[in-house]
This record gives structure tokens, C-alpha cells and sequence, in this order.
């Protein structure tokens, strides 16, 4: 949540020069001059360096006297709407935010507090570009590259996950692991039914039958009681099922072991779709790496990004081997362009996995920042409105999305709740709408949680996604937390 203004500081040792070129690089239109003590002095803007130029003073001169009309500042706890107060009355539209000390730690512009709030918003680090640049001076532009390769190791290792074939999209990973497990027209597979429709869509493409499976209330996640009953039936009507697909949503892990047990007695491989849960635990280890094949999604709303793509990983090399022949047409091994079976075009380019490089070294702050952003929720007045989705004892969730429902305090219902805040121009959404109350799954079986509870449904009913992207300031929170409550009531 911290917005970095170490490039905006300046002090009266800084040459007309240098003040030019911060300037340039803060690209705010604002500089923070500070004393010797690192108290805000005052600002400069664009106007006051130009009426110097004009002025014909020298490029390398110092100690420049800019005089002392006092900024306009505020503290860290003034409100957002005391802040658009005070920005009219001054007729400004940036502010420094200064500490007890007087101390500039934040720059708040008119827009963090007036633009539309969004779910989930990219947020690129330092090193992207640098990757990018690379692919760009090496000509590397193709779908393979060395930045593939690297990010695949990278990433792997990141989640000590054995062996990595990075692909277009986590759509597309699932579609892979599902031609790896060799899922066939007319096959049943297993997934999750609270979750985004890509999680099974790779299914039909197969000409599989999907078959769905209730949450449980701790995790959100593949209710274990739910699997157990579908593996009953199939048994009796001697339909197993040739694989599992289970989701770990809104960034935490589902209860695996248990799960695992299951899918271990019949037999069954999993998918792991960690499309939202990169960086997220499970008693230690990385979501994702525990099914047979795990999927991570790249795509904009993610926690990192490549602009889109996904990564399918698995202890088994030979598969992974296979995932990358398959997702680059299946070419044979020939001189000539030759081919034994369908393939697909599915590999990541040269040029996104740089971005991705660059992403996976902020992953962990990531994370911190999510969860974070969560506490922050959590600790306002919105816990009287909204039980949060609960962080299950066996891991550690990434807190992808804050998310949660509301409660009997609140008379609206969910749908109304979202309308108003749209509105005030804040983006919320509901929980994914179960796959199993999808139209276009309407013929297909479904296995509750209990025989009185589908969780899923209710975890439908009642959710609500609140924006968690990372670049969202203390101020941006404070304009949800409080339009929020306003479209409760
Ligand atoms: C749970 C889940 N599975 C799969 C996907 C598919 O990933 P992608 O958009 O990269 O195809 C997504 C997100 O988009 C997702 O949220």
C-alpha cells in the first residue's frame, strides 16, 4: 500500500539540472523539497521550473530560493473526503501527506480519490522491462525463447514444483493436463463447482462430462465429503471418473490431504487449479505443487501477470516434456514439418515471459500487500457488515481478493449492494456463480456438500468481491470501506 515518493524528494543541493530530470522521472508534475531534518519545506511544480528557465537561470545552478509559501499537507488518518475538502479549497490537485514529524511519506493525487476503484488491477515492478527489453535487442519475439525457459526454472523453483511448460493462458494449461491424463470423449471428470468457468470449459473441449463438487465452509474450497459421495456413485454406476479438477479460490488452497486420499484410493490424478492461489500454502508447501499437475494463470486480474498466459507444472518431466511438444503443434522430431498427432498452440512468448520474470520477483510482496489489504478491510467497520471468507488452519492464503459476506446487518442483498457501489464508481463483483447453476452445465450431476447444504450456493448468495489490487493507497480503501457501508444501509 505504500506509494514510493523517494524520486519526488529533493533538497537545495539539487541543481536546476537535477530538479529537471526528477522531474521528468517522477512524472507527477511535483517535487517535495525537504530540509536538512527531512521535513516537507514546500513543493515545486512544472510552472515554478519553467518561470525559472525563463528566467535564464543556469542549468547547474544551486541553492535555488524558491521562497516559503507553506505547502498545503495532511496527515496519514485525514479522511478521503477531507482530503477533496481541503484539494478544492487550496485549488490543488495533489497533496503531500506528511508523518508526526513533518515528514513527507505519500503524495495523494485528485484521482485516487475521484477515479473508478477496480477489482484487480495490474501492477508491474522494476525488472519487467529490462526482460522485455532483452527479447526485444535479441530478437527473441517467437513463442520459445530464453526468457521461457528461465521463467519456467524461475518459477518451479519458486514453488518447488519440478518441471514447468509455460503456456498462452491458465485456460490452456488445464486443457493440456487434460489431454496429458488422456481425457477422451465421453470420460467423466470431477471439478469444483464454485469457480470460474475456465476451470471446466477445458472439460468440454474434450468432449468430457463434467461432474461437480460442492465447497466445504472452511476453505470455500472442494468440499472432502462431496468427493467422497461422488466417488461412491461412480463406483455404482461404474463411471469413474478419469481425472479431478480442484480449484484453490480467491487465493487459498483447498484441504488437499483429504481430497488427495480420496482421488489416491480410486486411483484418480488431480489437477491443481492454482490459477488464483500462486504464492498461497498448504501445510508448507506451494499451492499447486501437490496434484499431479498444477496450473498457474498469468491473465491481468492476477496476482502477477503476463498480460495473459498460464504455466502448467509437475513432478513428472516426461509430462512436462510431452506438454510442450503438444502445445507447439506436436511437430516430430524431423527436417521437415511433420506431424503424428493433434496439437495445439499454446505456448507463452518469448516476450510476455520477460514480463513474468520481472513479476515473479515481487511475488512475495505481493502477497504481503494482499494480505494486507485484507487486514485492512478486516479491521474496519465493514466486519459488523461483511463475515470474511475464513483463512483455513492448514495454509496460508495469498488473499488473491478480499472477499466475504454480507450479513443479517445488512437488509440490500448482494446484487443491490454491488449496483450502488458501481455508482460511486467502485468496482465489486460477486462470487463466481456455481458451475453447477450454470445454464449451459444444467444437464450435468452435481454433489452438495450434505444432503440439506450446498455451500457453494449459498457462498453464491450472499459473496462479495471487494477491489484488492495491489496498487490501491490508504486513501482508495477508506472511499470503499465508507461508500461501502453508506450502500449497505
Ligand atoms: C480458477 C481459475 N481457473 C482458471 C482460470 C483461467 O486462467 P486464464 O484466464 O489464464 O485462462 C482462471 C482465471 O482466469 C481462474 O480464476
Amino acid at each position: 500500500m505504500k506509494d514510493s515518493i523517494v524520486n519526488l524528494i529533493v533538497d537545495e543541493k539539487h541543481s536546476l539540472q537535477e530538479l529537471l530530470q526528477k522531474m521528468d522521472q517522477g512524472a507527477k508534475g511535483i517535487l517535495l523539497v525537504v530540509d536538512k531534518s527531512g521535513q516537507l519545506q514546500r513543493t515545486i511544480t512544472d510552472g515554478d521550473i519553467r518561470r525559472l528557465l525563463l528566467s535564464d537561470m543556469p542549468l547547474h545552478a544551486k541553492n535555488i530560493q524558491f521562497g516559503n509559501k507553506k505547502p498545503v499537507t495532511a496527515k496519514l488518518d485525514t479522511s478521503s473526503v477531507e482530503l477533496l475538502t481541503l484539494m478544492k479549497e487550496a485549488g490543488v490537485n495533489q497533496i503531500p501527506i506528511i508523518d508526526d514529524s513533518g515528514r513527507p511519506v505519500k503524495l495523494i493525487s485528485i484521482s485516487d480519490l475521484n477515479d473508478r476503484i477496480l477489482l484487480s488491477t495490474p501492477h508491474m515492478g522494476d525488472l519487467e522491462l529490462d526482460y522485455v527489453n532483452q527479447a526485444f535487442q535479441t530478437n527473441w519475439i517467437a513463442p520459445l525463447g530464453p526468457n521461457v525457459d528461465a521463467f519456467e526454472n524461475e518459477l518451479v523453483e519458486k514453488v518447488q514444483g519440478g518441471y514447468g511448460a509455460a503456456l498462452s493462458s491458465g485456460t490452456a494449461a488445464i486443457h493440456m493436463g487434460l489431454v496429458l491424463l488422456d481425457v477422451k470423449p465421453g470420460d467423466i471428470v470431477f471439478c469444483s463447482s464454485l469457480t470460474f468457468i475456465a476451470s471446466a470449459n477445458p472439460i468440454m473441449y474434450q468432449g468430457a462430462v463434467p461432474v461437480f463438487i460442492d465447497s466445504e465452509l472452511d476453505s470455500w474450497n472442494m468440499s472432502p465429503e462431496a468427493l467422497k459421495r461422488a466417488f461412491e456413485d461412480a463406483v455404482i454406476t461404474n463411471r469413474l471418473p478419469k481425472a479431478v479438477v480442484v480449484v484453490n479460490l480467491y487465493g487459498q488452497s483447498a484441504d488437499m490431504d483429504p481430497i488427495k486420499d480420496l482421488c489416491d484410493m480410486y486411483n484418480v490424478p488431480i489437477i491443481e487449479d492454482a490459477a488464483e492461489s500462486l504464492g498461497a500454502t498448504y501445510k508448507g508447501r506451494s499451492s499447486g505443487s501437490i496434484g499431479h499437475l498444477g496450473v498457474y494463470s498469468f491473465n491481468g486480474n492476477k496476482i502477477i501477470t503476463t498480460s495473459g498466459g498460464g504455466m502448467l507444472i509437475s513432478d513428472d518431466i516426461e509430462l512436462i516434456k510431452r506438454a510442450r511438444h503438444l502445445a507447439t503443434q506436436a511437430r516430430d522430431p524431423a527436417p521437415w514439418y511433420q506431424h503424428t498427432e493433434v496439437g495445439f498452440n499454446y505456448r507463452m512468448s518469448n516476450v510476455l515471459a520477460g514480463i513474468g520474470r520481472g513479476q515473479l520477483k515481487v511475488l512475495d510482496s505481493r502477497v504481503e500487500q494482499r494480505r494486507a489489504i485484507f487486514d485492512y478491510y478486516e479491521a474496519s467497520s465493514l466486519s459488523t457488515l461483511i463475515d470474511w471468507m475464513p483463512e483455513a488452519d492448514f495454509g496460508r492464503s495469498n488473499r488473491w481478493l478480499t472477499v466475504g459476506l454480507i450479513n443479517k446487518n445488512v437488509e440490500s442483498d448482494v446484487q443491490t449492494v454491488i449496483d450502488n457501489l458501481s455508482e460511486k464508481g467502485i468496482e465489486a463483483r460477486r462470487v463466481w456463480k456455481p458451475l453447477h447453476l450454470q445454464p449451459i452445465f444444467a444437464d450435468c450431476k452435481y454433489f452438495a456438500h450434505s444432503d440439506d447444504l450446498s455451500c457453494s450456493d449459498l457462498l453464491f448468495d450472499k459473496g462479495i468481491c471487494l477491489p484488492s489490487g495491489t496498487q490501491l493507497n490508504k486513501f482508495q480503501l477508506d472511499r470503499v470501506i465508507s461508500e461501502l457501508v453508506q450502500a449497505c444501509s
